[in-house]
């Protein structure tokens, strides 16, 4: 089998995608389908005490209105931080009970969707009000030192070395708060449902980067058996981590097609999935970072106080990335958890890598000014091999050389360090900033199942998620490859729960944990050729050899584990829940890196802030599939210069909820907003951390634009931004 780098193949959906023939969720209309709509609170906490049904009854066409009397034998969603199924614990129209403003209060279902919206709107309800925390910074928000929460693993601060005296004697020394907004995901496919029963079975069909918890959520919540649950999710809009776990419209969608003996309905609309799914959580960090005279940093303190629901503790695992940013002399960090009433905030492109990184980059970018020292120097010179907090090597880190390869492709030795330094033709002031980011190296069990027919097939399920990201176009390059096939004869049977378990893919750990599993099922299936004893010449296909044996068709499975993980692991995505390992394994610790080169245009009178160009460099392992990667870390560079320079939940104390909850106020970057982005990869496999070489991408990618942004800023104007979103009132 050849080795090196993977050949750059088109993305095998394209055309499917394209033509409009890859049938996404809520694409499916089964025969018979009727459409749902949500009426939603319009308090921010409290108990229904009243429902009005009179006049959404008397619309034409409507079937079903499901309210909280109508629940009482479905059993609420267990929290996926609690071994459940269900981005939170708490079950809207499960109970009369309100937890945030926008929750839905009942299911209306009708012959068509006007109907059902129509029908929504006429409910009357009736509340008792409670007041409530709506935000970090509200009176009410409750603050717990995670060390202390009741969660369902502690995840104990972090000390390395004596961090306060080192920090106190330190001769250089930084101190900074930064504060970030709320973030909500805005995939192009809306959260949705389609359920159909026929006589005990259910067929769901939704985009979900987890069928196998889709599945097995269910069966608990409805009280049937798992196995009579079929979940269809062969193509998803974008995941993100909105999609990793049950949202509420699955059970109350399934629910009301059994109660109808109909085929049902539900897409969320955005302004509602603003309001009851799950967002990056606010966030106020503060950082204390000390150097000796040379640069080196001998201290670093972390605080992160965290966003979480009242219903909920939403695990705040910033520290963790913030302690192997660098090989710090002593390390500390402080983690609390701060109860609003909202729902759960969860997983969201780099869930806390993102916030993170802005902090620690920024301070770093603060005490490289203090010593007069090149941005790009005091990162080199604080790199490390091992990791401070376990004392484990690390299984590959090519930070350094993401940062010198960046710096070089960027023409980093252009800049001149002051502030306001560079001036363009037209007034604008150029600014030049680094950072770098971070992201766990995860991987975890999957099973395989490959099968080869006479004809040339190559069929292979494998417990992972396409969203986009390009998974199926990594699986055909791998599995050609090692069987010697066109890529074009590679099909994946993925997102699908008639194939083999399907566990969550989040975290990056998506190839890292079912491409190991497909090189094993390739091998697997050599052997089995093999054993047909046809001595077919060296070289042959699957296929030709079949011939030779006179079979149609030869299957073969195959199961793997992250290091360190055992068979009982399989028992845990066989019955729909995680089974993640790393970053820490038994010998050797494994993160993805990424180094971000940006320049900043700043109009010198409007401080409006333009992103021209940008450069990244990335230390994932080994490179799949290249188009699909570089696609991935645009988009993810993309991402993060909305994330600096856009995205924020916009709340009102007063009232709750979200108030510009639409793609028109909720601004994301466009086409305009967007220059150059060259991204390149290191491309070197990870010789530890599974057969296959590869670390994460998909998250590290957006990890540290952010900083790279602010900074720039900084260079540009002399002001530290310390906020996210940066706006042109910061500035002036
Ligand atoms: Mo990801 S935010 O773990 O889908």
């Amino acid at each position: 089998m050849p080795t090196g780098p993977y050949a750059e193949i088109p993305r095998v959906d394209a055309y499917e995608k394209v033509r409009g023939r890859a049938i996404y969720g809520t694409d499916n209309n089964p025969a018979g389908l009727l459409q749902g709509a949500f009426a939603t609170a319009t308090i921010g906490k409290g108990r229904i005490t009243a429902m009005d049904l009179s006049q959404a009854k008397a619309v034409e066409g409507v079937r079903l209105i499901v309210a909280h009397e109508q629940t009482g034998s479905l059993q609420p969603a267990r929290f996926i931080m609690r071994h459940g199924f269900a981005f939170q614990s708490y079950s809207p129209v499960l109970t009369p009970n309100v937890a945030y403003r926008g929750q839905p209060v009942a299911l209306v279902v009708a012959d068509t969707l006007e109907a059902a919206i129509d029908a929504s709107s006429r409910i009357r309800v009736s509340y008792e009000e409670e007041p409530f925390a709506a935000t970090l910074d509200s009176e009410r928000a409750e603050a717990v030192p995670q060390a202390e929460a009741a969660t369902a693993w502690p995840i104990e601060d972090i000390v390395v070395g004596d961090a306060e005296t080192a920090y106190a004697t330190a001769a250089v020394k930084a101190d900074a708060t930064y504060t970030m907004s709320t973030q909500h995901q805005n995939p192009m496919e809306l959260i949705g449902t389609v359920a159909a029963w026929e006589g005990e079975r259910l067929t769901v069909y939704e985009g979900t980067q987890n069928a196998g918890a889709c599945k097995f959520g269910l069966a608990e919540q409805l009280g049937i058996p798992a196995e009579n649950i079929t979940v269809i999710s062969p193509y998803i809009g974008g995941g993100f981590g909105q999609k990793n776990t049950m949202q509420s419209q699955l059970v109350l969608t399934a629910f009301a097609a059994r109660e109808l003996g109909r085929p049902v309905k539900v897409v969320v609309p955005r302004r509602q999935i603003f309001h009851d799914s799950s967002f990056r959580p606010a966030t106020r960090q503060r950082v204390r970072l000390g150097a000796d005279s040379t640069g080196r940093f001998t201290a670093a303190l972390y605080e992160v106080d965290a966003q979480t629901s009242m219903h909920d503790f939403f695990q705040s695992e910033h520290a963790d990335t913030a302690a192997r940013h660098y090989g710090y002399g002593a390390f500390r960090s402080f983690a609390r958890l701060v109860r609003t009433d909202t729902p759960t905030p969860g997983y969201m492109r780099a869930p806390f890598e993102h916030a993170t990184a802005f902090a620690i980059e920024s301070t770093v970018d603060e005490l490289a000014y203090q010593l007069g020292m090149d941005p790009v120097q005091i990162r080199l010179l604080n790199d490390t091999e091992t990791d401070i907090v376990t004392g484990l090597p690390h299984s590959s880190r090519h930070i350094s050389e993401c940062l010198r390869r960046g710096a070089e492709m960027f023409g980093w030795e252009r800049r001149t360090p002051a502030p306001r330094s560079m001036v363009a033709e037209n007034g604008d002031l150029i600014g030049m900033g680094v950072a770098i980011g971070l992201y766990a190296g995860a991987g975890g069990p999957n099973r395989a199942s490959i099968r080869a027919t006479r004809d040339g097939v190559i069929q292979i399920s494998l417990g992972v998620h396409e969203m986009g990201q390009g998974i199926r176009t990594a699986i055909a390059n791998v599995v050609a490859r090692h069987l010697d096939v066109s890529p074009e004869s590679v099909t994946a049977i993925l997102g699908d729960t008639r194939g083999v378990p399907q566990m969550l893919t989040a975290g990056s750990w998506g190839s890292a944990s079912s491409i190991p599993a497909a090189e094993t099922a390739c091998e697997a299936l050599r052997e089995a050729l093999d054993a047909l004893g046809t001595n077919a010449p060296e070289g042959s296909s699957p296929a030709e050899i079949l011939a030779l044996a006179d079979r149609d068709v030869l299957s073969v499975e195959a199961a793997t584990f992250a290091p360190g993980q055992t068979r009982e692991a399989l028992g845990e995505i066989d019955t729909g829940h995680v089974a993640p390992s790393g970053p820490t394994y038994p010998d050797f610790i494994t993160y993805s890196y990424a180094a971000h080169f940006v320049e900043v245009r700043v109009e010198p009178a409007t401080r409006r802030i333009r992103v021209p160009r940008v450069v990244s460099m990335f230390d994932c392992g080994r490179v799949l599939s290249p188009r699909t990667a570089r696609s991935q870390a645009i988009g993810g560079v993309v991402w993060g210069i909305g994330g600096a320079l856009r995205e924020a939940g916009e709340v009102d104390e007063r009232y709750g909820g979200i108030l510009n909850a639409d793609i028109a106020e909720y601004l994301v970057p466009v086409n305009a907003d967007i220059g150059s982005i060259e991204v390149g990869f290191i491309d070197e496999p990870d010789p530890l951390v599974n057969r296959s070489g590869v670390k994460g991408l998909g998250e590290v990618v957006l990890v540290g634009v952010a900083p790279a942004i602010t900074n720039a800023v900084y260079h540009a104007t002399g002001v530290r931004a310390r906020h996210l979103p940066v706006r042109i009132e910061d500035l002036i």
